[in-house]
């Protein structure tokens, strides 16, 4: 089973429109004529176009941080699947655990965003992971699960193909502490074992499952050579270039 590698940076809430549009320039350069691994970068809602238009013509996918549910409505705030398409974006990230923690969104909500997401042509990457107290208390697999099976409510088998799954343990996010080897490759399994119960094993073969929590050109081929870890979803070290670029060219 093959699965092409997808690097991607999560830019948060970070760069004004000149400073997005020169890391975006830097990102496609080194990303020229790269056909074994994908690349994609989510700049914030306001640089999307700009960013867009900096990639054009190289292979890098552009994706939003978050979605609203709805096609147009009173819901100020929100952004939604065709506002998203129509600024560029190919992809979206959903459920980030600072969406979760700091900004108390649901697996409810998370479901809603994937699913509009999804019925809008947009391919979505759902966020999962535990925080240090779950860990501590030995129910990263129930709280793994719990995220998966409520995230993906109601996602139909072939609406799966499209979406990425992201294991990033809260306790590691931004704080320099990377999960070990084995650490991310047991959760990674278990989240394909997941998948196999919810649809089946063939197409849990096939679902991108991508590490995130302080990547760095450090302990990206490491990572990248554990058999279920099949992309890297970076914060910190994407808004550099040459640390990204580092991370995009893994051994
Ligand atoms: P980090 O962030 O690489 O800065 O730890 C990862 C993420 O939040 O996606």
């Amino acid at each position: 089973m093959t699965r092409t590698p997808l690097i991607a940076g999560n830019w948060k809430m970070y760069l004004t429109k000149a400073e997005a549009v020169a890391l975006a320039s830097a990102v496609a350069a080194a990303s020229k004529g790269l056909s074994d691994r994908e690349v994609m970068i989510a700049p914030p809602f306001t640089t999307l176009a700009a960013v867009k238009e900096a990639v054009a013509g190289s292979p890098v996918k552009v994706a939003a941080q978050n979605v609203g549910w709805e096609k147009e409505g009173a819901f100020t705030g929100e952004i939604s699947p065709p506002m998203l398409l129509d600024a560029g974006a190919e992809m979206v990230i959903i459920g980030h655990s600072e969406r979760r923690h700091v900004f108390g969104e649901s697996s409810a909500m998370i479901n809603r965003r994937l699913r509009a997401a999804l019925q809008f042509g947009l391919l979505p990457i759902l966020c999962v992971g535990e925080t240090l107290a779950e860990r501590e208390a030995g129910s990263t697999f129930t709280v793994v699960e719990e995220q998966l099976a409520q995230g993906l409510a109601d996602v139909t088998a072939a609406q799966m193909d499209s979406v990425v799954v992201a294991y990033e343990p809260v306790w590691a996010i931004g704080t320099g502490k990377t999960a070990s080897n084995a650490q991310a490759q047991e959760a990674h399994a278990f989240i394909r074992a997941v998948l196999s119960r919810l649809y089946e094993k063939t197409l849990a073969e096939r679902v991108k499952i991508l590490y995130g929590g302080s990547v760095k050109p450090e302990n990206v081929d490491s990572l990248m050579a554990q058999a279920d870890i099949d992309g890297v979803l970076v914060g910190g070290a994407s808004l550099n270039a040459g640390a990204f670029e580092r991370i995009i060219h893994f051994q």
